[in-house]
């Protein structure tokens, strides 16, 4: 993992956000290779779920919605992470994401150094802690309890209670200042009231304060579908099953940020969300749980890579019959990358209900169960399948990343991106052999062809010729064009692939199109 970290910083896919700073936590930047890369990605889902299929659209909602959005779909009261602070060390982390352990197990501390050890061992005797030794700078005699976990950081098992942390961001919205409206409330209360009043009241102030203006950003791109759903599905006279497709940023206040951008604050998401007759969502679940598997194949991960994992029973958010999560084989094991969830009509009934508006559909054609006639109204149940977009972005990059060794003359080790030629930050590198000899002037030429054709392309003279493939390489270049000696004298360049650094010639008349068909083909 550090070498595709390292890479991705190297070649210009990924920055830490404000580095100069000294770095913001699980913010990120995208390169110039990462830009194009994220964006490739995410044109093919794009083009796989919208553009190749006339029962799904798009949509582009706003981030900020109203409120009352995420009070309806349940993320104000329940979007949210058990915390928990160790007495011990001081850590905050998440509950159900910490070490387990039986009740009753040993439980060691492990603290940076001696010192802090020795802090530590004090500090616990004095909060009544009795029989505990200290070995270097190993806490040792502990007993976990009945939680069932400890710390994450250093294994203590002296732990606060757990709290529920919101994951939303919160901002306000218009020129209101709920501080200012705040402080004059402070002050009357403590003006009429007095300094007791205050004390009891003043949580509340500053959270009506804040409420007041509050609003969120999205948590995740699905609730605008649903908002949107008979918009859409008047606007553009659809027909139940069909899709409401987006993709765009999410942000999720995590309290454990983990492996580089694969959980971040700031990410992106590709969702969609398939409207089906009710009774249907069984075969519509396993259609696109089928789909989604097929597509991250199809775009160069590998298929014994990925697997597809029900969820089990205490998996299942309270909302979902059924929940499919499409996994891949990161570098520290299988974890989620896109989840493909049997929703009901959950979250319809959850709108219809808050916002008073009726989400039903009108199916003339088909027979309302209940009375054994052709005509059927009814709150759509949904399929919903929830990629992210940076997430896909680490596992293309994580699969498509070989570090090959030298030969037998101890010649030709690379570090290679095998990336999906269509995913590839640049299409092809064009590149005059030496800087003379008119070589320079064909190679502009046929990479102007690339720019006006929108094929992304870079011309590169600098450096040896070697080490202008190894730099393509590295960036996942699937194709280089050489000009060189010959070119001028019978029209062609020599086209490398990547792959397997085999190399052949190719009129210069017909590099582009030989490469587009290349990436069409792919
Ligand atoms: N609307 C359903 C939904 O958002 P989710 O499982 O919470 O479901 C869907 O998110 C996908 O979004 C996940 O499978 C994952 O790929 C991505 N994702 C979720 N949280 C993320 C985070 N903090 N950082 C990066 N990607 C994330």
């Amino acid at each position: 993992m550090q070498s595709i970290v390292s890479l991705c910083k190297r070649r210009g896919f990924v920055y830490q956000s404000s580095e100069i700073y000294g770095g913001l936590k699980s913010a990120y930047d995208y390169g110039p290779m990462g830009v194009e890369l994220k964006r490739n990605l995410m044109n093919e889902w794009w083009t796989s779920m919208v553009h190749s299929r006339e029962d799904v659209v798009g949509l582009d909602a706003s981030i900020i919605m109203h409120p009352n959005v995420w009070k309806a779909s349940g993320h104000l009261s329940s979007f949210s992470d058990p915390l928990v602070d160790c007495k011990v060390c001081g850590e905050r982390f998440r509950a159900d994401k910490a070490p387990k352990a039986e009740e009753g197990a040993d439980a060691p501390m492990e603290l940076p150094d001696k010192g802090k050890a020795k802090a530590a061992l004090d500090k616990l005797e004095k909060m009544g802690e009795a029989g505990l030794t200290r070995n270097g700078k190993s806490v040792l005699g502990a007993k976990a309890g009945d939680r069932g976990y400890v710390c994450s950081v250093c294994g203590s098992p002296f732990l606060s209670e757990e709290r529920q942390f919101n994951l939303m961001f919160r901002s306000s919205l218009g020129p209101v200042d709920p501080m200012g409206a705040a402080a004059d409330k402070i002050k009357a209360v403590l003006n009429e009231q007095g300094p007791e009043a205050l004390q009891a009241s003043l949580r509340k102030i500053l959270e009506d304060a804040v409420q007041s203006t509050a609003v969120y950003l999205r948590p995740e791109t699905a609730q605008a579908m649903f908002v949107n759903f008979l918009n859409v599905q008047q606007s553009l006279s659809m027909k139940v099953p069909f899709g409401i497709a987006q993709m765009g940023k999410s942000f999720r206040n995590e309290v454990t940020v983990e492996h580089f951008i694969f959980r971040s604050c700031e990410f992106e998401q590709m969702e969609m969300e398939y409207f089906v007759q009710p009774g249907t969502s069984e075969k519509w679940l396993e259609h696109w749980s089928q789909a989604r598997m097929d597509w991250w194949q199809k775009i160069g991960l590998s298929k014994d890579k990925l697997r597809l994992r029900a969820h089990e029973s205490d998996e299942l958010a309270h909302y979902s019959p059924a929940t499919n999560d499409v996994e891949y084989l990161f570098p520290w094991g299988w974890d989620e990358l896109e989840g493909v969830a049997s929703r009901t009509d959950y979250d319809l009934t959850a709108h219809t209900n808050a916002s008073k508006k009726k989400l039903q559909y009108f199916d003339p054609e088909a027979t309302n169960p209940e009375t054994g006639k052709k005509g059927w109204r009814y709150l759509p149940h949904v399929i919903a399948p929830a990629a992210g977009a940076t997430r896909g972005l680490l596992a293309a990059l994580c699969d498509a990343y070989d570090e090959e060794p030298a030969d037998a003359d101890g010649k030709g080790a690379r570090t290679v991106l095998r990336l999906h030629p269509r995913l590839a930050p640049i299409k092809a590198g064009i590149l005059p052999l030496v800087k003379k000899e008119g070589m320079p002037e064909v190679a502009r030429r046929i990479a102007d062809d690339f720019f006006k054709a929108g094929v992304t392309a870079k011309y590169d003279e600098q450096h040896a010729i070697g080490k202008r493939y190894a730099r393509h390489d590295e960036v996942g270049t699937p194709y280089c064009l050489t000009v060189d000696g010959d070119t001028a004298k019978d029209e062609t360049v020599t086209i490398r692939y990547r792959d397997d650094r085999r190399q052949e010639r190719i009129k210069v008349s017909e590099a582009l199109e030989v490469v587009k068909k290349a990436l069409a083909d792919a």
